[in-house]
């Protein structure tokens, strides 16, 4: 089986995608086939190892959903979910495509839910039952105030709470998204705020009276303004601490309120005693009470390390496996809160500046590159120098950029980020041409030619005869596609880097259209290799560096079709001596190919040529609009 295992404790990058034995159950235990697992905090704290208790080798993963494949025989094919405080820990957890469970610990999956939505549910709704019913023991007609309430287990609390029949107040940074089942279930919301008197606004909201149970899915922060929220001898649910791990507790409040601080660790529930919880949680979410958190991201079993790191990176995430490899989950997690702005806590609060609900994806990507961003600067020790460096230096960027001279594009083509973005978008086994990256020298408003038109534009050179066909993955002649075509001359140069020697005339590219088979064909000169734009911000780094700054010989294609993803890419000569050295990346070995070379004769097109000359050829594979790549 493929299991992520981790032997020593550290970042995300520790858990690799392993082969392991399949595992065997022993008598009274049964091997479960995981269809899904998500991400926990707790996984990634585990992993990171903070978590206490721990003994590596380890598979983590506490929460799954999955099919019994082998045990008693009326434990067959069921479909069972679950989690547990030693799963994971100190024993073999669900981020693998087997696990073995105690025969005790299986409980019968929600029909209702998928196996996403289920492997998403243990440890949030395990601990907000476990801190809300049992150990502070709602009531009916009683009012919880929820800290956290926008998190995993403050939704699932919240959830639990309604079906008690208590009053609900939710209290966090920023409130429930409107599709979360918080959101559907609670009476009142409170901003936190460390500043605001949230103990005052309880009060007010209740009637003068506090709230007879505070769930603090938060803890450190927001201890204070918990203990403040609470009436007469008022419950205090305790389950973790952000931030600072000792707070100060005004003690003659706290014997004069009778007040009671209940502790809860869902870690102290090992699978079997879970089980127990998930089989009186199951008629809930049978009868739709309970809905689990929106899953919002997937990921493979194999991108397992990616997934904790956007746990750890606190991206909301939620995955699903593939037919036969497991992904994993994350989801939602409790909202941290901290105001002081120090070198710790500046990124969160940057980030909270993006909580934005008009649009999830740009929440992400801010929330995403601050984190990187000060993560960089905290870990190379950032000099103000260095930082008015770099800032003047993206000023020149931009400044020397014009729409003739891509300076910003230059700066990501040779920081390989524009071969990354490509390689991210590439559709991974499909037949599809790759992509390479468009270059600076693309210009629109380009001649049209007709094929076997000659493109030279009378540049002399060695002539070259390019032939192409352009085919969906069916390998089917896509008729009509336009072909946009530029290259170099035989010095290294494109038409517009010589305007003046070409009296502005464009050369050396064409837009064609493909005829009905497909195909298009144009002469030319052959092109060489030569050098990215050096006499720029660009070039400083490259000399810095001391790196390559050739490009191999190539051609430029950029193909469009109705129904079909547009194709930006290019050709390489295989031979060129600067191959495996490209200055921007891009000369991928797909991309590589002859640029043959003949004796005078007979070319491509029946047309005898009295010099020596170059044939090109290539199919060009299309994706089909709706393929998603
Ligand atoms: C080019 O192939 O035209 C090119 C691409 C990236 C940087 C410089 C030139
Ligand atoms: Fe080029």
């Amino acid at each position: 089986m493929r299991a992520l295992r981790f032997d020593h404790f550290g970042e995300p990058t520790v858990l690799q995608p392993t082969d392991m034995p399949d595992p065997v159950a022993a008598p009274q235990e049964a091997v479960i086939q995981v269809k899904a697992a998500s991400v926990n905090p707790s996984d990634v704290k585990n992993v990171a190892g903070t978590m206490e208790g721990t003994v590596l080798p380890r598979i983590p993963g506490r929460d799954f959903a999955g099919v019994v494949i082998s045990g008693p025989p009326e434990w067959q094919g069921v479909a069972v979910w679950g989690t547990g405080g030693d799963v994971g820990f100190t024993r073999d957890g669900s981020h693998a495509q087997l696990m073995t469970l105690p025969v005790d610990a299986l409980v019968r999956k929600p029909e209702r839910l998928s196996f996403e939505e289920a492997s998403s549910v243990g440890v949030n709704f395990v601990v907000g039952w476990l801190g809300a019913v049992e150990a502070a023991q709602l009531d009916e007609g009683e009012t919880i105030a929820v800290f956290g309430v926008s998190g995993g287990v403050g939704g699932a609390v919240a959830q639990i709470a309604r079906s008690l029949g208590a009053t609900v107040i939710g209290v966090d940074r920023r409130p429930p998204g409107p599709e979360t089942p918080a959101a559907a279930v609670i009476d009142d919301f409170i901003v936190f705020d460390p500043a605001a008197d949230i103990g005052a606004e309880v009060k007010r909201l209740t009637g003068g009276r506090g709230a007879h149970v505070v769930y603090d899915a938060v803890g450190g922060v927001t201890t204070a303004a918990a203990l403040a929220s609470l009436a007469h001898r008022g419950r205090l649910v305790v389950i973790s601490a952000v931030g600072a791990r000792a707070v100060e507790i005004d003690l003659i409040d706290l014997y004069h309120n009778e007040t009671r601080i209940l502790g809860s660790d869902s870690r102290k529930l090992d699978v079997v005693e879970s089980a127990r919880r998930l089989q009186r949680i199951s008629p809930y979410f049978e009868n739709g009470a309970f809905r689990p958190l929106p899953v919002a991201a997937s990921y493979s079993l194999e991108e397992g390390a990616v997934a904790y790191k956007a746990v750890a990176d606190r991206i909301p995430a939620a995955w699903s496996f593939g037919p036969d490899i497991q992904p994993i989950q994350s989801r939602r997690e409790a909202t941290k809160m901290s105001s002081n702005l120090t070198e710790q806590t500046i990124t969160e609060a940057v980030q909270r500046t993006f909580d934005t609900p008009t649009d999830e994806r740009f929440r992400q990507l801010f929330v995403c590159l601050v984190q990187h961003l000060h993560d960089f600067a905290r870990e190379v020790r950032l000099t103000g120098d260095e930082w008015f460096t770099a800032m003047d230096f993206v000023e020149r960027v931009g400044k020397v950029s014009s729409p003739t001279r891509q300076e910003v594009m230059l700066l990501s083509d040779i920081l390989g980020f524009s071969v990354l973005v490509d390689a991210i978008n590439q559709k991974s086994g499909s037949s599809v041409t790759d992509s390479a990256l468009l270059g600076p020298f693309y210009v629109e408003g380009r001649p049209t030619a007709d094929n076997g038109a000659d493109i030279s534009g009378g540049v002399a050179g060695t002539p070259m005869f390019v032939t192409g066909r352009i085919v969906d993955e069916q390998g089917r002649p896509i008729a009509g596609a336009h072909v946009d075509t530029w290259h170099s001359d035989g010095e290294g140069f494109y038409d517009v880097q010589q305007t003046e020697k070409l009296h502005d005339e464009f050369a050396m590219r064409a837009l064609l259209t493909a005829d009905d088979d497909g195909r298009f064909w144009y002469r030319s000169i052959t092109p060489r290799y030569y050098p990215v734009p050096t006499d720029g911000p660009c070039g400083e780094i490259m000399r810095a560096a001391n790196r390559p700054v050739m490009r191999p010989q190539h051609v430029h294609f950029w193909i469009h079709a109705e129904g079909y993803q547009p194709l930006i890419t290019q050709l390489f000569y295989r031979g060129d001596p600067y191959i495996g050295r490209d200055a921007v990346f891009a000369d991928v070995q797909s991309l590589q190919t002859d640029f043959v070379r003949h004796e005078p004769g007979i070319a491509p097109g029946g047309t005898t040529i009295e010099e020596p000359f170059v044939t090109l050829d290539w199919t060009f594979v299309l994706a089909a609009q709706s393929d998603g790549k």
